[in-house]
């Protein structure tokens, strides 16, 4: 395992205040809680959320985030509306508050609308938000399976991977997505290591992945993004895996910016690009990428303290990566490639 250059060589670092660490997001004596994690990897900080307004105010700054992650917020989020709203129409406007605090990953309306329907009752909302909950847990840990059953069938054991942002527990309630594959990898001695993007501007790669990977005891490395293309021209990454936020009827995958550059590298290196995303992300409804709207986040994020004062900036906080540069999605129920909605013919597995 490991091998020169890769971190940690040693055992998994869990000091006592990382294993009080277990879920990202649940429901604690009436109220959602999660962990903080703005304040990663400083420090973990769990955050008691009240009232629908402050849970919203999370999403929107990031102290919660990643899609499974947030459809599981807008599920548990609509159960606290039902408990502290008994007035239809404060119970709706809490609905779209959920529904629109952040516009690209398609789980969080998903999560919000699904136990939207069973209102007004407080105990039906809550029942179904906590199996929306169950269901992600459920679905990390089969996504794992078939991610790393992918991975070692297309490139082999002693892999070497790329990913980008963040998609562990941290992303979801446990496990997560792509990572959750890396882990399982990991686990099954099959997996040299992984390069972890940083992930420009909000740095989930380098903040959150690299603290995912240290506590499981994964080799990995940090990257620039910019240097990923060029690390697999240069044959040091065998595949590239990564989640994905909204994954469109033609097999878009709408992912983390940087998610498009990484793909037309590993197109250019002739090595698989993998997404791996529950069903709860691939949405049928929307047809393409072109689609969906791409949340800007404002010139602040990137200017910081480095940009001249009143300097104008974009930033897009996601891309669209062409059904045709992904190799496979893989999902808590099937492996394919091309359409998500079948439409091109029978899944891979
Ligand atoms: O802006 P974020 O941090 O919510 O973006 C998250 C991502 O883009 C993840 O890659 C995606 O949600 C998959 S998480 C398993």
């Amino acid at each position: 395992m490991g091998g020169p250059g890769w971190e940690p060589p040693g055992a998994p670092e869990r000091s006592e205040r990382q294993q009080r660490f277990h879920r990202t997001i649940d429901w604690v004596d009436g109220a959602v809680v999660i962990v903080d994690q703005t304040r990663l990897p400083g420090e973990v900080v769990y955050l008691r959320l009240e009232s629908v307004e402050a849970l919203v105010d999370a999403i929107q700054r990031l102290a919660v985030r990643g899609a499974p992650a947030l459809g599981v917020a807008g599920a548990l989020g609509v159960a606290l509306a039902a408990a502290r709203h008994s007035d239809a129409d404060e119970r709706a406007h809490a609905v779209h508050l959920l529904e629109t605090a952040r516009p690209t990953a398609v789980n969080l309306a998903r999560g919000a609308r699904r136990v939207a329907a069973v209102l007004p009752s407080f105990d039906a909302a809550l029942a179904e938000a906590l199996r929306v909950r169950d269901e992600e847990i459920v679905s990390s840990a089969e996504m794992a399976r078939r991610g790393a059953d992918l991975v070692e069938k297309l490139c082999g054991g002693d892999v070497r991977l790329l990913t980008h942002c963040n998609t562990g527990g941290l992303a979801a309630v446990v496990d997560g997505t792509a990572l959750a594959v890396v882990f399982e990898l990991h686990r099954r001695g099959a997996l040299r290591g992984v390069i972890a993007s940083e992930t420009r501007p909000l740095l989930q790669g380098a903040r959150l992945t690299t603290w995912e990977l240290r506590r499981a005891g994964v080799p990995h490395r940090l990257a620039v993004d910019s240097a990923g293309p060029f690390l697999m021209a240069r044959g040091e990454v065998d595949a590239v895996i990564l989640g994905a936020d909204r994954i469109c009827a033609n097999g878009d995958v709408v992912n983390k910016i940087g998610t498009y550059a990484h793909a037309l590298g590993a197109r250019a290196a002739g090595i698989p690009f993998i997404c791996v995303a529950p069903e709860s992300t691939v949405d049928l409804a929307t047809a393409t990428g072109a689609d969906v709207e791409i949340e800007d986040r404002g010139a602040a994020e990137i200017t910081g303290a480095t940009a001249p004062s009143g300097t104008a900036a974009v930033n897009p906080a996601f891309d669209v990566t062409p059904a045709a540069l992904v190799t496979a999605v893989v999902t808590d129920a099937r492996v394919f490639s091309g359409r998500a909605d079948g439409a091109d013919g029978p899944a891979v597995g």
